[in-house]
């Protein structure tokens, strides 16, 4: 059967409130199509890639086509796989001119070096024959103009297939307005890892969830045995502790869903409960997120 949750960053760092509907719409249909493939059989890998493409496409969210623009005006994207059975992270960092920076971290799954960052990233994806492809949008380029922060956005997806695979995935176009070269979170193990047990997206201010080991920590934790959501509430009340901003998304090896954020953190996801209601952040239900 298979399980799915995806995210759309952290809505309520974005400020941008009168958008809720916009990324619930959006969030729904991308669920949709990446949980049908699931459910017709395909894998964890597939369904999380897709997720995260068609997030990507979406001009929406903070990755891909909408990435915001660094101090210097340039964009700069991140991404990054993490396969939970294989126990492999790959990543690209600070990327420039592709459509799909997580379509180039998959491809660097299976070579001998994992992430690569920067220019020698889009030399890289050119060699492999990722076609120029520009992320600016009018909406970007207009929020660079009145030098708006915009504070954090990335997406992200968690899948478990039907051979007990967990994967997750993680993309971002950064915070906006930061200095040129910053690394995100997403393409660190901070904000983007599995294990056989469970798979972790994170969103939110990089740095903390650096600081943090966000996804990494969860996942050591349910490792060690740990349910998922005392897994996730204890790192999520260390980051209350710590006045952090963070959100994830995760999944356990029973393909439950869980959402946790800190204070002033909104997670935009989408998912499908146990009971096999289809949530999202704008109609819960009876979905629990940990606070
Ligand atoms: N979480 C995305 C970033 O801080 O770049």
């Amino acid at each position: 059967m298979g399980s799915l949750i995806i995210h759309g960053g952290a809505g309520r760092l974005e400020s941008l409130r009168t958008r809720e509907r916009d990324w619930s719409g959006s969030l729904s249909e991308i669920y949709s199509e990446a949980e049908f493939s699931l459910k017709r059989g395909g894998d964890a890998r597939s369904a999380v890639l897709l997720a995260v493409r068609l997030l990507e496409s979406d001009p929406l969210f903070n990755a891909g086509t909408g990435s915001k623009l660094q101090s210097d005006g340039e964009i700069r994207m991140s991404a990054a796989l993490m396969d939970g059975v294989g126990t492999i992270f790959s990543g690209v960092i600070n990327v420039r001119h592709i459509e799909h920076p997580i379509d180039l971290a998959a491809a660097l799954s299976s070579v001998d070096h994992h992430v690569l960052a920067a220019a020698e990233a889009t030399d890289y994806a050119r060699r492999l024959g990722f076609p120029f492809h520009d992320p600016l949008t009018e909406e970007r380029l207009g929020e660079y103009r009145q030098r708006l922060a915009g504070a954090e956005g990335t997406v992200g997806a968690a899948a478990l297939d039907d051979q007990g695979r967990l994967f997750a995935a993680t993309s971002t176009g950064g915070t906006g307005f930061e200095t040129p070269g910053r690394v995100s979170d997403s393409a660190t193990v901070a904000g983007t890892y599995a294990t056989a047990q469970t798979a972790v997206s994170c969103t939110g201010r990089g740095e903390e969830i650096v600081n943090l080991a966000v996804a990494a920590r969860v996942a050591v934790r349910v490792q060690d045995g740990a349910p998922l959501r005392d897994a996730v509430a204890r790192t999520v009340a260390e980051g209350n502790a710590l006045s952090f901003h963070f959100g994830l998304i995760a999944l356990d090896r029973q393909g439950r869903p869980q959402v946790g954020e800190t204070a002033g953190t909104r997670v935009l996801f989408a998912t499908r409960t146990e009971a096999g209601e289809l949530v999202n952040f704008m109609e819960p239900g009876e979905f629990s997120i940990v606070r």
